[in-house]
């Protein structure tokens, strides 16, 4: 049995099995903390919410998170989180998020509570608010990296590098939210090659796009792929802001700024 188990007693979609353990393995790593045990996410709707409440903390209310810790048994559950679907549902049109953002919260929310948060004083509070926020935003980051280096690998499958035979494939997320692959492209000529980088900046110009987040690139082998000086020169033309991830084939990948890739940047200096 995995180490997850999902419960939805409402008629809402929420969040998948799968999405629950990797954000729980995300929240694991970041706070350096091991369970031992299974982990329970109950999506409730709000009569058994209230019901909780009232049986458990004897209070006529309805909650958006509990969560209950069991111990550390290792055939048993060693936490659960109870969460209110309708009252997250609200939150988040309030918000002007999507349901699974603020799920996702949520569970965070509850899940730093059975690693020993505590929020009765309003500092307390504060600060697991914070804490939260900053493991959902980290979260977030973490999977738009993912898909990033995803996209490139699938570009990489299109390298023409019959020289070199070192296949690269980058994807340029541009800070509208396309995303502009390449991959490099030799030629007998060897200094006609292009790298994979300019041509996914090439082709993101071309389009229109001008700001850039970030570029992830995946060449074979083991080591991880940075962007040579002529691209880092390229691509600092649109702001040396722009997270580099360097990946490899088997999917690692390590995140510098172009800003430490390339210091003292060349500028054109006009008089
Ligand atoms: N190459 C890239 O596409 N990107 C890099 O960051 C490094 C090098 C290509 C160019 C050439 O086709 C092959 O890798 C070997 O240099």
């Amino acid at each position: 049995m995995g180490k997850v188990e999902v419960v939805n007693r409402t008629k809402y979609r929420v969040l998948s099995r799968a999405f629950l353990e990797n954000l729980l393995e995300f929240v694991l790593r970041e706070e350096k903390k091991e369970v031992q045990g299974r982990v329970v996410f109950a999506f409730l709707d709000e009569e058994s919410m209230r019901e909780v409440k009232r049986r458990f903390f004897n209070v006529d209310e309805v909650g958006d998170v509990v969560s209950f810790f069991y111990g550390e048994d290792p055939d048993g559950v060693w936490g659960e989180i109870l969460v209110c679907v309708p009252v997250a549902l609200e939150t988040s049109s309030n918000r002007g998020v999507p349901l699974s953002e603020e799920l996702a919260f949520l569970v965070i929310h509850g899940l730093l509570h059975l690693l020993g948060y505590d929020d009765s004083t309003p500092q307390e509070h504060k600060q697991m608010m914070e804490r939260g926020e900053a493991l959902l935003r980290g979260y977030q980051r973490e999977r738009m990296y993912q898909e990033l280096l995803k996209k490139a690998a699938k570009a990489q499958a299109f390298a023409y590098a019959p020289y070199s035979s070192f296949h690269v494939g980058a994807a340029l997320l541009a800070r509208d939210g396309r995303v502009f692959t390449g991959c490099n492209v030799e030629n007998a000529s060897f200094g006609v090659t292009l790298c994979a980088e300019r041509v996914a900046l090439g082709k993101a110009i071309s389009e229109g796009a001008r700001e850039f987040e970030a570029i992830a690139i995946v060449a074979n082998g083991t080591s991880f792929c940075f962007p040579c000086g002529v691209c880092r020169q390229a691509l600092a033309e649109f702001g040396l802001d722009i997270e580099v991830l360097a990946g490899n084939q088997s999917g690692a990948y390590v995140v510098q700024s172009l800003r430490e890739l390339l210091p003292h940047t060349f500028t054109f200096a006009k008089e």
